[in-house]
């Protein structure tokens, strides 16, 4: 049975049992940032198990994309050197959400084996959890199992629930004891039952994981029972394949037999046994999915993890010899393979070839450069035959040169490495590391500041403010006088501080001095005034009034909450898949980067304008409310991958749920403040990673206004109205074009008018004419014609003609073919152009040169005669 038969009925054999088939969904989890990847079938369900999320069915199927690299499930390292780990597989999965449970999905799991996949049955057994006696029963009684194939396993992972037989997501969520179905593959490959000392070995292979949902694990460790006992199942594709086409190995079944001969080709070896083969066949299938679901190659994040796995692919192509880009190529052979059940890959391989080409590209610059030091390095080592630390450091700090491969040249060049001192120049980065964010986070200059500001900004843009403490170049004073600079931290403030893309507030302190804040920025939890005192005194223990600049702010405001709009719209015009990169939100503008793969159209950009300008017009409040972060997720708020949040989150939302977000900025009270939404442009600012400009308020209208000022000049130049102005042009542009061609004309025809003219100063030289002028021509192409127009008239003739325009000496020869064999145009242009501060040179007919000194030219032209006369 192929890979993609096998894929097929098992959805439907589970459609038969009343259960609904759902499309795999993104590798990113929607709204979970502690997940990476999706690695199970069930994670788009999490909600669904934990009560938080009602579905129309209770029952569902799938085969779900999943990558297990990086977080709780890691496989690749594993990946090419044992028969059955990747970094990317589908899994199959039925799932009951409160619907049946045990007894049925053991029943199931075992009728789909035997009896549609008609797998023997003396060749499975089963292992539960040893505390799960009604599992034990159900495979013993009902199913008829014989007691000795049931093999009970208890916590065998060092902790209470850590066991092979109880699955969790991750560190929280939903989980639960599960029992699993294993195929004996037989006497003649090594390994022994589950549960006994030779478990690693192949022989024994998982195939099916039938978790009975039962807690939701919170971080704390506890865990809470679910609101109703569940089911999750999970069977590898590659697996069970394996399996059914009589192979022992995941990368024999026929998907990875062509992807491996692809491979192959595509590295330029044929020994397609390699382990090296393996993993760039694994992981084209898993590079390619991240970029499908949105991932770029980055420094951090899922971004880092891609980068990795490319890397690490390129590194094995490199292995076999392949020294150029490889990689990208296998998404063709990919698409052949995959694209059938996934049309997004279909839709986006060629944007996926392009972003792994690059990455390649990159990469191999990386190396280059890395090689070099590295040879340069070993050449002096002289004698010695230890690379030395700092240089391993240097070159994998510094110029991203893979480690590993340092120690593969090492081993190849006969050297050692000294890996203590690489590691004590790995530690003392960490250190300056530590201390360079200390210095970026403390716009004090150093000093630890662990007080906690009071902000009152959300709804105050005055009030009464104690000074805490006043900061001269990073050190604590008891007081600054008018014309001092400092940092100044109040106990409670109404100034915002720099943060989430949202930039600090400005404005004054004023009390027995006046403090112009010229930004607010946060250390912890504690805001800093930066400014300057203009009058009076400032002292710590001072009352002040801080005054938040009021314009500004407000501008801001609605900068920020037309984000938040924004950034629905995009996901809802252009997919689940936008998500944020970057946002940087002033009193001018907003800017917002995020996750999208091709320019957005205008109508698109459109669209997007008339859905955030719906909501300002709809003017829904805008409401927060602080909560726990369980209860933010439950509630569908957005939250950034990758970022920390405190336990207790403040949830913002918008236009009745249009939009619901974490967030900490400052917002408006209804949409209705934002007044106008316009988006000024869009582009792409990486791979993959585009950016958007747009304004609101009063800088929206302002924007609208540049542009018509700009209709109404280009409408008054052409002497016409805002109606007309676009007709006048188009016509103007039509006569200009027109003019140009007569141009065109009469400048041909006072060419020839002049080249008779000037043919007629030719003097005679043995066989043929000289003519040596300087003309009035501006440029090139024109004077490439003159010289043209004369070679022509004059048949067989040597000449030279010069120009100067601007400064600048413009030169061109020509000898007619016959006289080439006496005399070069290239070496005549060379004897000229020094005359005229010139290089120049060209063919035997026809050369040129430029100058920058006219002052020459007169003895240029006087050389002419005799340097020919001599020749001809
Ligand atoms: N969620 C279970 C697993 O991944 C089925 O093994």
């Amino acid at each position: 049975m192929k890979s993609s038969e096998l894929r097929q009925s098992f959805l439907s054999f589970f459609e038969s049992k009343q259960h609904q088939i759902v499309e795999s969904s993104s590798l990113i989890p929607g709204n979970d940032p502690t997940l990476l990847f999706t690695n199970a079938g069930m994670v788009q369900f999490k909600d669904v198990f934990l009560g938080e999320d009602i579905r129309p069915y209770k029952r569902a199927t799938t085969a779900q994309r999943c990558v297990r690299a990086g977080g709780k499930h890691n496989d690749l390292e594993n990946v090419g050197y044992t028969a059955r780990h990747h970094t990317f597989f589908e899994m199959l999965g039925n799932f009951s959400f409160g619907d049946y449970f045990k007894k049925e999905a053991i029943a199931y799991a075992w009728e789909f084996l035997t009896e549609i996949l008609k797998l023997p049955k003396d060749k499975l057994l089963v292992t539960v959890y040893a505390e799960d006696d009604d599992a034990f029963d159900i495979w013993h009684k009902n199913i008829g199992l014989p007691a000795e194939k049931i093999i009970r396993i208890g916590d065998n992972k060092g902790g209470r629930y850590q066991s092979d037989n109880f699955w969790a997501m991750g560190d929280t969520g939903p989980c639960g004891p599960c029992t699993e179905v294993f195929y004996d593959h037989g006497e003649h490959i090594w390994g022994g039952p589950p549960g006994s000392p030779e478990e690693d070995g192949d022989r024994f292979i998982e195939i099916w994981n039938v978790v009975f949902m039962q807690f939701n694990r919170s971080a704390d460790g506890t865990m809470a029972p679910l609101p109703k006992p569940s089911v999750d199942t999970g069977m590898g594709l590659e697996r069970i394949a394996a399996i059914l086409q009589g192979v022992h190995s995941n990368y024999e079944i026929d998907l990875f037999q062509n992807l491996i001969a692809a491979s192959a080709k595509a590295v330029g070896t044929s020994d397609l046994s390699s382990q090296s083969l393996r993993v760039i066949a694994d992981h084209i299938r898993s590079c390619s999915f991240m970029i499908v679901d949105g991932v770029v190659p980055s420094n951090e994040g899922r971004g880092y993890v891609l980068r990795r796995i490319i890397r690490r692919a390129v590194r094995h192509g490199n292995k076999l010899g392949q020294k150029g880009t490889f990689f990208y190529t296998l998404v063709d052979a990919l698409d052949i393979e995959m694209g059938e059940a996934y049309p997004e890959l279909r839709k986006l391989k060629d944007r996926v070839a392009s972003i792994l080409l690059k990455e390649e590209e990159q990469f191999a610059k990386t190396l280059d450069q890395g090689m070099k030091i590295l040879e340069e390095a070993i050449a002096n080592l002289g004698d010695k035959t230890v690379i030395p630390g700092d240089i391993i450091f240097k070159l994998y700090d510094t110029f991203g040169f893979p480690y590993d491969l340092t120690q593969d040249v090492a081993r190849e060049s006969g050297l050692e490495m000294d890996v203590a001192g690489f590691d004590e120049a790995m530690e003392a980065q960490r250190n300056r590391a530590r201390s360079a964010s200390n210095f970026a986070m403390d716009m004090s200059g150093g000093v630890r500041i662990e007080s906690i500001t009071n902000f009152t900004g959300y709804d105050h843009l005055e009030g009464a403010c104690e000074v805490e403490m006043i900061l001269v170049d990073g050190n604590a004073v008891e007081a600054i006088e008018a014309g001092q600079s400092a940092v100044v931290v109040l106990k409670s403030t109404p100034f915002y501080g720099e943060s989430g893309g949202q930039v600090g507030d400005q404005g004054w302190l004023r009390g027995a001095g006046a403090f112009k804040v010229t930004n607010t920025t946060k250390q912890g939890k504690a805001h800093l005034h930066h400014g300057e005192l203009k009058e009076g005194r400032l002292a710590v223990g001072d009352e002040v009034t801080g005054q938040v600049d009021r314009s500004l702010r407000m501008a801001t405001t609605l900068n920020h909450s037309a984000t938040h709009l924004m950034h629905e719209a995009l996901r809802r015009v252009l997919g689940d898949h936008v998500m944020q990169k970057g946002s940087l939100v002033d009193s001018e503008r907003l800017r917002f980067d995020f996750s999208h793969f091709e320019g957005v159209t205008a109508a698109e950009i459109e669209q997007i304008e008339d859905m955030v300008n719906e909501q300002v017009r709809l003017n829904r409040p805008v409401e927060t409310e602080i909560m726990d972060i369980e209860a933010a997720k439950a509630k569908g708020a957005m939250a950034l991958f990758g970022e920390k949040y405190d336990s207790q989150v403040r949830v913002l939302t918008m236009g009745a749920d249009y939009s619901i977000e974490l967030c900490g900025g400052t917002h408006v009270k209804r949409t209705g403040d934002i007044g106008l939404f316009k988006i000024l442009f869009e582009n792409g600012i990486a791979a993959g990673v585009r950016r958007i400009e747009a304004v609101t308020g009063k800088a929206a209208i302002d924007a609208t206004r540049q542009t018509e000022a700009a209709l109404n000049n280009i409408a008054s130049l052409v002497k016409g109205n805002k109606d007309s102005a676009l007709d006048k042009v188009v016509a103007l542009n039509d006569h200009a074009r027109a003019l140009q061609k007569e141009l065109d004309v009469l400048k041909g025809k006072m060419a020839a008018l002049a080249g008779a003219d000037l043919a007629s100063q030719a003097v005679d030289i043995n066989g043929g004419k000289l003519l040596v002028a300087q003309v009035e021509v501006s440029d090139p192409k024109a004077l490439r014609d003159l010289l043209d127009e004369l070679k022509s008239k004059l048949e067989s003739a040597v000449v030279l003609l010069a120009a100067v325009n601007d400064g600048k000496v413009s030169l061109i020869a020509g000898v007619t073919k016959e006289l080439t064999k006496q005399i070069k145009a290239g070496d005549l242009i060379k004897m000229v152009a020094p005359f005229v501060d010139g290089k120049g040179g060209g063919r035997p007919d026809m050369a040129q040169a430029g100058g920058n000194n006219p002052a020459g030219l007169a003895e240029a032209l006087a050389a002419v005669p005799d340097w020919v006369a001599e020749r001809v």
